[in-house]
């Protein structure tokens, strides 16, 4: 387990893998008939794709759940689309295939199922961002191989266009050239696989809003907050940051509903501060959300991502920060560099002021800890994150310290002999031997903890070394004798264990 798992990417996957066990649902046979989708592999798919303007690839595991759900829908998808005009082709790679492993990872695959559109014989490559059943696989991979706005004449063209409760951005121009529209054009390309984008030169099309407006201006529609933004800036950059901003919602709520994910997943990707408050939302929910929405509306544009989830959904994110769920509702700060920021029994008066002494730098983070132990009589003595100063830092003793796991089975096979190295050290009052249960308490950033045990020595003038020798007990009184500081008093005294450690070196 390494550090990045104190992360807030990995608290997300923690959320996001519950939710994926929620949806995983029946697996369908593949039918045996003939298969539309081409099977490819390194022998044959640089080949194919160079020969095709527009591709869809999926890579899959033979294995994941995921994958055999998909598949059934992929075919059906693929037998629609091969008679589509132009024919569409969606392909598979077996990325687990010892020669395509390669292959995967040049596409950037890192779970599974991946799907790669691939344009102008894979010049440009796009994440797949679409539904994962067969008309939904259609409908999105059509748009995907046509153009990426397209134009709004009719109030039909419109309606559909605008219906599915989904993020939709219109560009109105007065004519379709200019540099406006050509920055907003190569915006639409770049973000296609995300948001679908039309172009309209009468405003009076447009669902929601008044139809005075001329252009050229951006119009965001979206199924949530204010409903549709307007945005006149054409720089590139500033569009597209302008549509990544606006179409997440000012809250977002952890909860399993598909379409969802895409939020969670942007929120979780991005550098923000994450702000999660978490209540009983049959019990407290509405007395909580008009304030934390505007809050959030407030401080939403100083780096901090505002999100809240129920009690049951969240049941994960508890023992994760190590909170208790009698201290809801509660909301945590989660910085990007690991800190987190935790106010229990969180009223709605309070919310404000809190995030405010967050920003001003006022609060001190929470770290997770098991209780101070009341006995420490072994010869092995136990460090947790509140005692790590006063006993490894600050101790003034030489002290040998291991992170374990309690599953981790090299830990259990190193006990017995640390306890032996402790005995022989009982008597020396310079020498500690010590461990910290890693995954109970926070570890602070100066440690690197990649994996189990861990194992670190600090001498008593605060030199710090990371064991990496063999673990026996004959090593270890080596490596203690060798980068101990020793007081005046024991340089003195014929240093029987210094010598016989010499030996064993
Ligand atoms: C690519 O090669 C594999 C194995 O060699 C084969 O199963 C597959 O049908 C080939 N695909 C195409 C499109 O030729
Ligand atoms: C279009 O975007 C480019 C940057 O990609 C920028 O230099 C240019 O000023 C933009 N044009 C307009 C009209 O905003
Ligand atoms: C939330 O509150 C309701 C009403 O008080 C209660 O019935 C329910 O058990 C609570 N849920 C949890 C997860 O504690």
């Amino acid at each position: 387990m390494a550090m990045a798992s104190w992360a807030s990417h990995s608290f997300f996957l923690v959320v996001f893998c519950l939710v994926s066990l929620a949806l995983t649902g029946i697996h369908a046979e593949e039918s045996e008939s003939k298969e539309f989708v081409l099977t490819l592999d390194r022998s044959n798919f640089s080949d194919t794709v160079s020969k095709h303007d527009f591709i869809v690839v999926e890579f899959y595991s033979p294995t994941c759940g995921h994958c055999k759900k998909l598949a059934p829908e992929y075919e059906k998808a693929a037998s629609i689309l091969s008679i589509n005009d132009p024919p569409l082709v969606l392909a598979k790679v077996d990325a687990i295939e010892e020669v395509n492993k390669g292959l995967a990872s040049e596409y950037g695959v890192q779970g599974y199922p991946t799907i790669k559109i691939l344009r102008n014989g894979a010049k440009t490559v796009r994440e797949y961002n679409g539904p994962r059943e067969a008309d939904g696989i259609v409908a999105y991979v059509k748009r995907q191989s046509g153009p990426a706005s397209v134009e709004v004449k009719t109030v039909e063209d419109a309606s559909s266009f605008t219906s599915d409760n989904k993020i939709v951005i219109v560009g109105v121009f007065p004519k379709f050239s200019g540099e406006e529209f050509e920055n907003f054009t190569a915006v639409a390309e770049k973000l296609r696989s995300d948001y679908e984008f039309g172009h309209t030169m009468d405003a009076k099309l447009l669902p929601r809003g008044e139809s005075s407006v001329t252009g050229p201006v951006i119009r965001l529609l979206k199924p949530f907050d204010e409903l549709f933004v307007d945005f006149k800036d054409f720089h590139t950059d500033a569009v597209e940051k302008f549509i990544e901003d606006s179409s997440l919602p000012i809250v977002a709520e952890y909860n399993t509903d598909p379409n969802n994910q895409r939020f969670l997943i942007k929120i979780f990707n991005n550098p923000n501060a994450k702000a999660m408050l978490f209540l009983n939302f049959s019990e407290v929910g509405d007395a909580f959300r008009p304030k934390y929405h505007e809050v959030a509306e407030k401080y939403r544009s100083e780096g901090i991502s505002f999100l809240m989830g129920d009690l049951e959904t969240v049941k994960g994110a508890f023992q994760y920060f190590g909170i208790k769920e009698d201290q809801v509702p509660v909301i945590i700060i989660h910085t990007n560099d690991g800190k987190k920021y935790v106010k229990p029994s969180l009223k709605p008066e309070h919310i404000e002021d809190w995030v405010k002494e967050f920003k001003d730098g006022k609060l001190l983070p929470f770290i997770r800890s098991e209780p101070i132990p009341e006995q420490n009589n072994e010869p092995v003595k136990d460090v947790v994150a509140d005692s790590l100063q006063d006993m490894f830092l600050n101790s003034g003793k030489n002290v040998l310290l291991e992170f374990y796991a309690p599953w981790c089975k090299h830990c259990k096979d190193l006990a017995p002999i640390l306890d032996e190295v402790a005995v022989s050290y009982e008597s020396d009052p310079d020498v500690m031997i010590a461990k910290i249960d890693a995954t109970a308490n926070d570890i602070p950033s100066d440690f690197e903890v990649k994996w189990f045990p861990t194992i670190y020595f600090k001498s008593k003038s605060g030199n710090f070394l990371l064991y990496d020798e063999d673990r026996s007990k004959e090593r270890f009184v080596a490596f203690i004798e060798k980068n101990r500081d020793k007081t005046d008093k024991q340089a003195d005294k014929p240093i029987d264990k210094q010598d016989s450690a010499k030996d064993e070196l």
